[in-house]
């Protein structure tokens, strides 16, 4: 029997994408993958089910997913989803994998091999299996264009008849993958453009992009190329020098993450009543509680007439270029243990082993079982 892969509908409320698109089922076809699709799985990202040649295409959760040996999805799986995998399948997701001991502890009853996007290890060698950089491009390109659209002035300069108006001032905080999107976005919109971030290598990234690197003298490089948490003292000094740049802004895009922990609250409410009347803060952070202390996820608030949106899950907001990157990354990722059909994973490879959030009934992941405990 060939490798049956399997790929059913996202159930999530909101969600958009899909994990395969009709350029990579062609490609796993032609590696000898046999391919199930449920009814409509691309449809919100405006792929038909004929537009994937030489699938199967089945209705309903159970149907997509009897005799599968390898599941692709964007989100993590619900409880009835997981009830419908075949014990001992191979699960591959941007599964939030500090999120639910629960959802782990079902996955390892069933002998699932999951791995978690997420987990993927930030080496020269996986770029092209990023999805945490393809949807952060994505994300960081939304921030740009809803700080744009619900901001009150102009983002470029503008020499009109009437008179000439400054552009937007906008402040980046984050300056990682969807942080460096986001000033892109804002400098193509002729914005003038400042950004902030802890790590060293951030202010020549940010340079390099025609943006103004705000320096607050607070460096806090942590393992494997992300930021580490700060401390009392330099969260201070971090407030201290960025409470003058934030309250020269029109626009506020923060993108700050620490992976596995709820997002650093930067913009305090101190900070936001300082801010310009009609100013914008844009919190890509919301979805793991906020860069900004008065930021609702999923919500807009208005705090002395400082406008706050928190919006969540932004690579839905632009399903087709989202779904068409992620899927590519999934590609990258299986395609070379795909050998004559069959799945053949090699557990020394480093990219597999940095990935793989269980095994063989049990969480192998060292730092989501430190934070979870043993599931
Ligand atoms: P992320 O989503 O984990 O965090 C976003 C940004 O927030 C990061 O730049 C981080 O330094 C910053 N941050 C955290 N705490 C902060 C604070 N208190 N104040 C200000 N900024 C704060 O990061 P992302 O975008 O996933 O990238 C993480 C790292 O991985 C970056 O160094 C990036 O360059 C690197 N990377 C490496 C790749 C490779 O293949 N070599 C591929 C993609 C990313």
């Amino acid at each position: 029997m060939p490798l049956q892969i399997a790929v059913a509908r996202e159930r999530l409320l909101g969600e958009r994408r899909v994990a395969l698109i009709p350029e990579t089922a062609k490609k796993f076809a032609a590696l000898g993958a046999a391919i199930g699709i449920e009814r409509n799985v691309g449809v919100d990202s405006h792929f038909l089910d004929s537009d994937y040649a030489g699938v199967r295409v089945a209705g309903g959760i159970q149907a997509t997913y009897t005799g599968a040996d390898l599941i692709l999805r964007v989100t993590p799986p619900l409880p009835e989803e997981i009830a419908a995998m075949p014990d001992g399948a191979v699960l591959i997701a941007l599964l939030k994998p500090f999120e639910s001991k629960e959802r782990l502890a079902a996955l390892n009853a069933k002998q699932i091999t999951a791995f978690a996007l997420e987990l993927l290890p930030r080496i020269s060698r996986a770029q092209s299996m990023d999805a945490l950089s393809s949807q952060g491009a994505c994300s960081g390109y939304q921030c740009g264009l809803i700080a744009a659209a619900r901001c009150t002035k102009f983002f470029p300069m503008l020499t009109t008849a009437a008179g000439t108006v400054r552009p937007a001032r906008v402040l980046v905080i984050g300056a990682g993958v969807a942080g460096l999107q986001a000033i892109a976005t804002c400098k193509r919109l002729g914005a003038m453009v400042e950004a902030y971030d802890v790590r060293a290598a951030a202010k020549e990234q940010i340079e390099s992009l025609g943006a103004k690197f705000v320096d607050t003298g607070v460096s806090a490089d942590g393992a494997g190329g992300y930021a580490r948490e700060l401390t009392a003292d330099e969260k201070a000094q971090q407030a201290e020098k960025l409470a003058k740049a934030v309250a020269a802004a029109d626009v506020v895009i923060a993108t700050a993450a620490i992976p596995g922990k709820k997002a650093p609250v930067i913009i305090t409410a101190d900070m936001v009543a300082r801010m310009k009347y009609g100013a914008l803060i844009v919190d890509m952070a919301a979805e793991s509680g906020g860069n900004c202390a008065l930021t609702q996820p999923g919500e807009h608030v208005v705090a002395n007439d400082v406008n706050i949106h928190g919006p969540l899950n932004l690579p839905s907001r632009m399903p087709t270029h989202a779904s068409e990157l992620y899927a590519k990354n999934l590609y990258n990722f299986l395609s070379p243990w795909i050998k004559d059909g069959r799945l053949q994973f090699d557990w020394s490879d480093e990219v597999l082993a940095g990935t793989v959030l269980c095994r063989d009934g049990i969480t192998v992941h060292t730092t989501v079982k430190q934070v979870l405990g043993a599931v």
